[in-house]
């Protein structure tokens, strides 16, 4: 009997919600369309490790899409939920734990003043964005290919995550004078961002960028496509909006900003900062934050924007979240890194390995490195998913996509990270 009081296999599983939740899922990526097979349900998780209703025991590269930082189950932040959830599951009203969440992260943020928190990342980014076109008075937002900044219409324009894996990278649905507002450049491409602000510099609100992708796999920015984003739109009015809904509170304890050395006008937040649980965030200097209702006429609200649960969870997670850890996290990384690299050159299997502290991706199909949505083109598909079974097999759970990131949290000890690159160093052997 599962803990969800339940009997039945993932197969069985997989059935029953066909019937009632299409694809069987609530989010297109957990299907496995892109590897093959049917998805596992997911009883419990214990650590690094997630056990499925099969009885199968898996170590987790998914963490929940990176939502996950110390690992499932940690005492602590179990019993600070369930204490919180005696008191009462949300009021629509304040509490003090909004206020302790956000004072984390201003402290840990400098670009940060403010803090609206929202209920998913889709939500922190489609403000973002309203706010910068509210402030700027202009229409256009920029984004880059491959770059995943949620669901919402304006953003769903060359997408990556689910909507690269799925081979949509926009959506129907969406208004043509909706994509219109939205220009979309090539990530790592300092000369193609300058052409286009020369040319319609003076109609953007806003530029948007993943500073380090996770969304396409893990992507770094490269120097000068990094100080061309904090300039350019600058000096032509218009907004730099980091979206650190992956990397906020998981790269560094200051995200991807203090990573990278590279100030915001606005930032976007999810995952972490919710230790799990449903939550978003936009936040930034308090003279855009300040437009906001109830202060300033630029709307946005959330019945349960801010919930109690969510706000305790992140309180506690972000409590534990010190030097140390993110040390680990980075060590960690680097372990697992090396030993990949190692696994792979050790096979005949073409691929590479980038990874930034808790992030990481193994591109397989070709050597060299990738550095936006054009080198896609090189990563093999048909050779991920085989990889991927064999990693299943293995008891390893990696993304079910050759172009999303995985992750590792604070509950991957060296031990954990070691049995990855062991099974990793199999399946590359029996694929090379
Ligand atoms: C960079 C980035 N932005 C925005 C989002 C959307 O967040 P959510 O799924 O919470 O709506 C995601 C989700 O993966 C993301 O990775």
């Amino acid at each position: 009997m599962s803990v969800f009081g339940d009997s039945m296999n993932s197969p069985q599983l997989y059935t029953r919600a066909c019937s009632v939740l299409v694809g069987g899922v609530d989010s297109p990526v957990r299907a496995f369309r892109a590897v093959g097979g049917e998805p596992l349900f997911i009883a419990r998780g214990e650590g690094a490790e997630i056990l499925t209703e099969d009885g199968r025991r898996l170590i987790d590269c998914v963490a929940s899409w990176g939502a996950v930082l110390l690992g499932h189950g940690v005492r602590a932040l179990v019993e600070t939920v369930s204490a919180r959830a005696g008191s009462g599951l949300g009021f629509g009203a304040p509490h003090v734990l909004e206020i302790a969440l956000a004072e984390q992260m201003i402290a840990a943020v400098p670009s940060l003043e403010r803090v609206r928190f929202t209920c998913s990342g889709t939500e922190a980014t489609m403000t973002a964005a309203r706010l910068a076109r509210a402030a700027t008075g202009r229409d256009v937002v920029v984004k880059f290919a491959g770059c995943y900044h949620g669901h919402a219409d304006a953003f769903l324009v060359a997408a990556g995550s689910g909507a690269l894996t799925l081979g949509q990278p926009s959506s129907p649905g969406i208004p043509g004078k909706v994509a219109e507002l939205t220009r979309v450049l090539p990530y790592n491409d300092a000369s193609a961002l300058e052409a286009f602000f020369a040319r319609e510099g003076e109609r953007v609100a806003a530029v948007i960028v993943e500073p380090v992708v996770g969304n396409m796999g893990v992507i770094l920015p490269e120097a000068d496509f990094l100080a061309a984003l904090t300039t350019v739109p600058r000096r032509h009015g218009a907004l730099l909006i980091l979206d650190e809904v992956m990397t906020g509170f998981r790269v560094a304890r200051g995200g991807a900003q203090e990573l990278l050395d590279v100030r915001a006008d606005l930032v976007t937040y999810g995952k972490v900062i919710g230790g799990g649980l449903p939550v978003g965030a936009l936040a930034g200097p308090a003279s855009l934050m300040e437009c906001l209702a109830p202060n300033g006429p630029v709307y946005q609200a959330g019945t349960l924007a801010g919930n109690p649960l969510a706000m305790a969870a992140g309180e506690c997670v972000l409590a534990r979240a010190d030097a140390a850890l993110y040390e680990r996290l980075a060590a960690g990384t680097r372990l697992l890194a090396e030993g990949l690299r190692e696994a792979l050159a050790r096979s005949r299997v073409p691929g590479t390995v980038q990874a930034v502290p808790g992030m990481w991706t193994l591109f397989l199909g070709s050597g060299e490195p990738v550095r936006s949505d054009a080198d896609l083109q090189r990563v093999d598909r048909g050779l991920y998913a085989r990889f991927f079974h064999l990693m299943l097999r293995a008891g390893v759970y990696l993304p079910p996509s050759p172009f999303e990131a995985a992750f590792l949290t604070d509950a991957h000890t060296p031990e954990v990270i070691g049995r990855i690159v062991d099974a990793a160093t199999r399946a590359l052997a029996a694929l090379g």
